[in-house]
């Protein structure tokens, strides 16, 4: 019975076998899904169902990425690329309507209409050449209009002459078009609810321009009548004029004279205009004024103007009387020191202005003056806002209201009722350059464990001894630790804690916009930090690198500066010097040394080091250099005329080989051609591609393959690592002869072709690497692969025992594939079955097409869009890679090729380890008396 209930209490300690992983997405990868920067007149909460009264945040960004965002936790609902213009850099227009389901967008030559909900595209458009310079959805009174469901689009374009044309909403057909033969300069479209306005800018015959503004017909486009405003006094262009649109009832242009002293208002359609003046509130200059109007159909036709100076800003409410068309002061906002950004909101007919300064938000109805809601802003919001949006609900007296605000450093906030919900990060988008932080303590073990590595026995005996010597002064304190680490060591989960393996490095990332961020790894990416380190608006910056507890960013004028990694304050900065085309890095003997490479290719100056480098020339030609020697290059590389190099690639700097052979299933070796200095050039010619493997050292070819029937215009990625390369381009086929596709094309290299011979390379040990360089033997092998690789990497690990992975990013199905190498064997046997010795080498048959597995995928189902470079770093623990993929979202991840040999898995139970273990004591304890007696008893059996 008692044996029983040991049982018992054993089993119940026994892990419920495999029971279900928990999910590791998320746990060991993390995703900045990012829409850039959001741009201010396209940016707006919209309800995308009439069913319902949840709105979405909407915008249209700066580069042209269309997205839909939850304003509850600022995730991405969905997105879409609307760059598909031919016309070059517009900045593109976002409009849409409450409860319609349709939001449009023109960016360009390119319009279309985009199901709201779930970013499905509803119609698509293109007019070669004609750039769209307004849109405007129409809100008209006729029932026709009111029977569909999606409103109809009118845009102009501005080519040569303005196009005014009108789409239907559900199907993107132009119902009409009204082409303006004068050489007016098309400036605007607005409409009422019965008319269509086009508003031209007419050159008056002296100097200005006088505002022409032509009501159509919106049935059928025909021109009705037009009216001109005199105002070529104070309008020099359409920067001048400072507002056309807002709500059907009263739409409305608005400019300033050229002194600022007096605003004037014209009732689009009316021959009015009236003229307000500015009081000069601050008694400082003007420096901008922006226009805040309700959009929404029926709203009360008042609008906000909001005046700017250098100190800070205020600003004037005024209401349009709907009868006369007369414009007229009706209270203004104090004048703050401070920025502010305003943002306007309906409820039903009633506007609410929100004003956001650096320490509060605060709201009024435009009817009168009252604050109706002041909330205090914590001291986060220190940079200066751009613009925001806003939506106010109304509870009898009370007002609620949530903003998201876009601050100049891009980060992207919801503010709601003062307190901040969520930050998106949109500067991210486009990162220009990333890499690891060094942490302080691990780098200096790691460079002790390298000198032990490097001196004689002996003295890295007395080395070890000394540095354990040392390390017994933290002793004490670890001894006071440790009950605390035991206890919580056994109450957390302690294995998906690796904090102490480099698993969870942050990562530094220079953006476009002049700053640097660092992400902490070990919690979803978050910002640690976001600091302005450029002193411009915007840098180039050519690389980042770091060192233990400091990272240093290299910029293209060859100024850098460094920051500290944990704190982000800046440590130091260089002036600049002269314009570098790329930096190189030398870390032969631990102190890493940073040099800039010239247009030309050639490095700033010599430094007194061993080591040689190389680089490429703007005149495309790729140079090697002794780091020694700066006035001329060692040997320079071009490749036959009609082809431009493209690209060229190294093994990785930290590229440890585990075995400098290959064991057959034979038990014989195939030994590696392992070259430190090996480079893969890319060149490409009309339809052809060339890819050069050169020693680094002496310049000499090595190989080279010629691929024929090539579209350069397509991706060409290529890497290289340990004793092989790969590239990938889309051409023809070798097998089967006749097929075009995408390819990949793996090459290894060996010694020797035949096993066990090291040759030429045998008998001479101290071979000199320029007189009697010996060539490889090469083995490639080329796939037929889905799609486009855009840009490849290669794992690392520790040792590099682990097999690598070739970390391949697909631009067309937005994702990141780890190949394992193991299938990318060239030796894979052709057209059989492999032999059981082949077989024992992992090998397997030959097949010419290579699907991409499921399992591949480091980014599982995200959408991880827009990268452009992918790195990746070993961590302590060898089974271990750090990934991390930026250029346009942000995606980290680890692999694990050979799966995680030396990390105990998440279902792992320490707490049940023990739990065994101690009823096995138990039960040890209860059995071993009874066992006894029955020993004796049988002793007595026996003897008796
Ligand atoms: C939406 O809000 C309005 C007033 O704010 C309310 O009358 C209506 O019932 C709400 N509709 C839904 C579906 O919640
Ligand atoms: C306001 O007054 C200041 C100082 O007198 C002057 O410099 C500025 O131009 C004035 N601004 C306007 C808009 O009149
Ligand atoms: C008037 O305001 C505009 C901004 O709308 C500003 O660019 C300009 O410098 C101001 N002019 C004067 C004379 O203050
Ligand atoms: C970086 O900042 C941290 C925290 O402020 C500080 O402890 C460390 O000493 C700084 N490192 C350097 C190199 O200045
Ligand atoms: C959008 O698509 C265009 C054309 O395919 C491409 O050039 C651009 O890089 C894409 N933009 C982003 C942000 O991915």
């Amino acid at each position: 019975m008692r044996l029983q209930a040991t049982l018992l209490v054993l089993a119940s300690c026994v892990p419920s076998a495999f029971a279900i992983y928990p999910d590791e997405v998320n746990h060991v990868d993390f995703h900045h899904a990012l829409l850039g920067v959001p741009s201010s007149h396209s940016t707006f909460f919209l309800k995308p169902s009439p069913s319902s009264n949840a709105s979405l945040l909407y915008t249209l960004s700066e580069q042209s990425l269309l997205g839909a965002i939850n304003p509850r936790d600022g995730t991405l609902i969905w997105r879409q690329n609307v760059s598909r213009s031919s016309l070059p850099g517009d900045h593109g227009i976002l409009r849409a309507s409450d409860g319609a389901n349709a939001v449009v967008s023109a960016v360009g030559d390119y319009v279309s209409s985009w199901s709201a909900l779930d970013g499905k595209l509803i119609w698509e458009n293109w007019f070669e050449g004609e750039a769209v310079t307004d849109l405007e959805l129409l809100e008209l009174e006729d029932a026709t209009a009111a029977a569909s469901s999606a409103k109809d689009t009118i845009a102009l374009f501005g080519g040569k002459a303005g196009v005014v044309r009108r789409f239907d909403g559900d199907s993107g057909e132009v119902k009409w078009e009204y082409k303006d033969d004068s050489n007016d300069l098309p400036f605007q479209v607005s409409s009422s609810a019965t008319e269509v306005f086009y508003i031209s800018l007419q050159s008056a015959l002296l100097k200005g321009n006088k505002i022409k503004v032509t009501s159509l017909d919106t049935l059928n486009g025909r021109q009705n009548h037009h009216v001109v405003l005199n105002s070529e006094s104070d309008v020099s262009g359409p920067e001048s004029v400072l507002f056309v649109g807002a709500n059907t009832a009263s739409p409305l242009i608005v400019w300033a004279d050229k002194a600022n002293k007096s605003l004037k208002v014209n009732v689009i359609g009316t021959k009015q205009v009236s003229t307000l003046n500015i009081e000069n509130t601050s008694g400082e200059e003007i420096q901008s004024i922006t226009v805040h109007t309700a959009k929404k159909l029926n709203s009360l036709p008042h609008f906000l103007v909001h005046y700017e100076t250098a100190s800070g800003s205020w600003a004037e409410v005024y209401h349009v009387d709907l009868k006369s068309a007369v414009a007229s002061k009706a209270y203004s906002l104090p004048f703050l020191q401070s920025w502010s950004v305003f943002a306007t909101s309906n409820v039903d007919a009633n506007v609410y202005f929100t004003r956001i300064t650096e320490s509060e938000l605060t709201i009024v109805s435009s009817a009168s003056h009252g604050i109706l809601g002041r909330w205090p802003l914590p001291a986060t919001l220190s940079e200066r806002g751009v613009h925001a949006v806003s939506e106010v609900v109304t509870k009898g007296d009370t007002v609620a209201v949530r903003s998201a605000a876009l601050l100049e450093s891009g980060d992207w906030k919801l503010i709601r009722n003062g307190q901040i919900e969520w930050t998106r990060y949109e500067a991210l988008f486009g990162a220009l350059a990333a890499t690891w932080a060094e942490a302080d303590d691990q780098e200096d073990l790691a460079h002790q464990l390298e000198v032990e590595g490097h001196e004689s026995l002996i003295k890295a005996y007395v080395h070890r001894v000394n540095r354990h010597v040392h390390d017994l002064q933290y002793l004490p304190d670890w001894l006071k630790e440790l009950p605390t680490r035991v206890l919580t060591s056994l109450v957390t989960d302690e294995v998906s804690n690796l904090d102490g393996f480099g698993i969870h490095k942050s990562v530094i990332v220079a953006t476009e916009n002049g700053r640097v961020y660092a992400l902490d790894s070990s919690n979803h990416g978050t910002v640690a930090w976001s600091v302005k380190a450029a002193e411009a608006d915007s840098w180039d910056v050519k690389s980042i690198i770091t060192r233990p507890g400091s990272a240093t960013v290299y910029l293209d004028d060859g100024s850098s500066v460094t920051l500290n990694t944990t704190s982000g304050a800046i440590l130091d900065r260089a002036a600049a010097t002269t314009q570098v085309r790329s930096i190189a890095f030398i870390n032969d003997d631990g102190t890493p040394l940073a040099i800039g490479i010239k247009p030309n290719g050639a490095p700033m100056d010599s430094v007194d080091r061993p080591g040689f480098f190389v680089t490429q020339s703007d005149d495309g030609r790729v140079l090697g250099w002794s780091a020694k020697n700066s006035k001329s290059p060692v040997w320079d590389f071009a490749p036959v005329p009609g082809q431009k190099i493209i690209h060229a690639t190294t093994r990785p700097s930290h590229d440890p080989v585990a075995s400098i052979g290959k064991v057959l299933g034979n038990r014989s070796v195939l030994y590696k051609y392992l070259n430190r200095s090996l480079v893969l050039v890319t060149a490409v010619g009309d339809n052809t591609a060339s890819f050069y493997l050169l020693d680094g050292i002496s310049g000499k070819i090595l190989h080279v393959s010629t691929q024929e029937g090539v579209d350069t215009t397509q991706p060409i990625a290529s890497a290289m690592s340990e004793n092989w390369f790969a590239y990938s381009f889309w051409g023809d086929a070798t097998d089967p002869s006749d097929a075009k596709g995408y390819q990949l094309v793996v090459s290894e290299l060996y010694e020797s072709s035949i096993p066990n011979d090291r040759g030429p390379l045998d008998s001479a040990a101290n071979y000199s690497s320029i007189d009697t360089l010996p060539l490889p033997h090469v083995v490639s092998q080329s796939f037929i692969i889905p799609e486009a690789i855009s840009h490849m990497a290669v794992t690392q690990t520790r040792q590099g025992i682990t097999t690598r992975q070739l970390l391949c990013t697909l631009p067309a199905s937005n994702s990141l594939v780890g190949i394992p190498r193991q299938v990318l064997d060239p030796r894979r046997p052709f057209g059989r079955d492999a032999t059981a010795a082949e077989a024992e080498e992992g090998l397997f048959k030959y097949s010419p097409f290579l699907e991409f597995d499921g399992k591949w995928y480091l980014s599982h189902t995200r959408d991880v869009a827009g990268i452009r470079s992918v790195i990746s770093t070993p961590t302590l623990l060898e089974s271990t890679s750090l990934i991390f993929a930026y250029g346009g979202d942000i995606f980290a991840t680890r692999a694990t090729p050979s799966q995680s040999f030396d990390i105990l898995g998440k279902e792992f139970s320490k707490m049940q380890l023990l739990l065994t273990i101690v009823a096995l004591g138990v039960g040890v304890a209860i059995l071993s008396p009874m066992t006894r007696k029955k020993r004796v008893n049988q002793i007595w059996k026996a003897t008796s």
